[in-house]
């Protein structure tokens, strides 16, 4: 079964640490068949992490409108032409920072679907609703109002108080919440976690059933951190 390793740059990678890392992961040869790994640069450093076999490309956001007037922002289209296959959308630092609704977050995603792209729709509670107990109930009201008409996704669950921070669930916790996720779908879609994943949990969190993949933001900095995610697969 296909596993995803999917780095998240975040506002963090430079234009030189970038090319030793794409130059880094290219070169090698003995990486695991079933580790489907892509790369989510900021948007300058998109071009230079194109063009090799063993990896793919998305951007961590992309505008909800099609194309006009909107200083600032990257249309799907560009996205797309420049060459990228998936584009992480909803990622609760935008939800936070930037103020996008689930509504926003939906229309980002069709247009992703609609430029022929994968759109990587993330979810996650915050502290307070975690710890009150009401993870799922919070989780499935942000699922279905950010879920796009139609497929085909990925679903990234990334508990908010996960991110960054070095705590993860429990691995009970994690299978729970991904066949909870996917008792909510229509289709088969798989569903990656995302928080805190490193070279130590990895292989633990990636053995899950329910798991498809792992969304790695701070750990995917460099190759030291991020192989040993990809050699778990
Ligand atoms: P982290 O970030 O791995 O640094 O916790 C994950 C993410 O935000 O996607």
């Amino acid at each position: 079964m296909t596993k995803y390793i999917i780095a998240n740059w975040k506002m963090r990678m430079t234009k030189a640490g970038a090319k030793t890392f794409v130059q880094g992961l290219a070169a090698l040869r003995d990486l695991p068949k079933e580790a489907s790994t892509i790369l989510c640069p900021p948007f300058p450093l998109i071009e230079s992490c194109l063009g090799h076999p063993s990896f793919d490309v998305g951007a961590q956001t992309s505008g909800a409108f099609l194309q006009g007037p909107y200083t600032g922002e990257v249309s799907a289209s560009l996205l797309k032409e420049m060459g990228c296959k998936y584009v992480i959308v909803g990622h609760s630092e935008r939800r936070v920072h930037y103020g996008e609704t689930n509504g926003v977050v939906k229309q980002k995603a069709q247009k992703v679907l609609q430029e022929g792209m994968t759109p990587i729709l993330c979810i996650g509670e915050p502290l307070e609703i975690y710890k009150n107990g009401q993870a799922n109930t919070y989780l499935q009201q942000q699922l279905l109002e950010s879920l796009p008409e139609e497929g085909p996704l990925l679903i990234a669950y990334e508990p908010v108080w996960a991110i960054g921070t070095g705590e993860t669930p429990s691995l009970e916790t994690i299978e729970k919440t991904h066949y909870f996720l996917t008792s909510l779908l229509k289709t088969e879609t798989p569903i990656v976690y995302g928080g805190s994943v490193t070279g130590d949990n990895a292989k633990d969190i990636l053995g899950l059933p329910s798991v498809s993949g792992v969304l790695v933001g701070g750990a995917s900095l460099s190759l030291e951190t991020f192989l040993p995610i990809i050699r778990s697969v």
